[in-house]
């Protein structure tokens, strides 16, 4: 069985990515999954196809697992998981923020992630024990530890609110009266990314899928960033629901305990 190289992911990433740049502010035919927030485009696809062809050219029989064409069937012990292009809605409207995100696992524990941002030209990149890196240079999260100067980024998710009742809303407005501020970019794989090179000090979000959040969270835990549930202490990566907190070990204690009376876990 050939090794897994995470040089090859990140040329797979890169090119994928450029892929989506050549097809950036041109027309796209934009069709919806079912809500108004969950759009998908021809190149989304088109993308997906590129990975798809890629990786069963390097490894063959792999499990995949993408968010356009679901799980391909495959050997259990080495799981790719696939998003060909986070921030469909910021694409389709023209926002240049966007990214390939490529996560793998082995016997399931996820040992490798890229996430490419095509627009700016910075890969990022992790390996099990090997650290994290954006073009080439280490990264680490930031030491910042007061809620009061940290910036934070979050997500909403429509799914959340329909199908478990849960508002993210309430939680947002309090971290935005008592912190430097909180964003939404809308490319939950950056945002993580983010986080594990210091730009924002911390995250939570809700319902996000394996494909969102596999590449980012091999890259934030070589970051020294902690990844746990909303209940901050277990595991994150595990479904149905995506749902977590990450930030710096004493941040995430913080966050944590003032995430805590908004009872998102419910
Ligand atoms: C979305 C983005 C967004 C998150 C949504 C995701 P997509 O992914 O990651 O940040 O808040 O929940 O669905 O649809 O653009 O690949
Ligand atoms: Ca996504
Ligand atoms: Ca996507």
């Amino acid at each position: 069985m050939s090794q897994r190289e995470l040089n090859d992911i990140c040329i797979i990433a890169k090119q994928a990515g450029l892929i989506l740049r050549e097809g950036y502010e041109k027309h796209h035919d934009i069709k919806s999954k079912g809500r108004q927030d969950d759009l998908v485009t021809e190149m989304d696809k088109k993308s997906e196809n590129f990975i798809l062809d890629r990786l069963n050219a390097l490894y063959p029989g792999d499990m995949v697992i993408t968010e356009e064409t679901g799980q391909h069937t495959g050997n259990a012990d080495h799981v790719w998981y696939i998003d060909p292009l986070d921030g469909t809605m910021n694409y389709a409207h023209g926002i240049p923020l966007f990214a390939v995100s490529i996560g793998y696992a082995y016997k399931g524990e996820l040992t490798m992630g890229v996430v490419y941002d095509p627009m700016r030209d910075e890969c990022f990149y992790a390996e099990k024990s090997k650290g994290a890196w954006v073009n080439g240079k280490p990264i680490h999260t930031s030491e910042r530890s007061d809620l009061k100067n940290s910036l934070f980024v979050t997500g909403f998710s429509m799914k959340v609110l329909e199908e478990r009742g849960i508002s993210n809303f309430p939680a947002f407005e309090h971290f935005m009266r008592t912190t430097a501020g909180v964003r939404r970019t809308g490319v939950a794989a950056l945002e993580i990314c983010y986080v594990s090179c210091g730009r924002f000090d911390g995250m939570w979000e809700l319902k996000l899928c394996a494909w969102d959040v596999a590449a980012g969270f091999v890259i934030a835990k070589e970051a020294g960033v902690k990844i746990t549930a909303l209940d901050g202490v277990s595991e994150a990566f595990k479904g149905p629901y995506y749902d977590y907190i990450i930030a710096n070990p004493e941040l995430h204690t913080a966050l944590k305990n003032e995430l805590e009376p908004f009872k998102l876990t419910l």
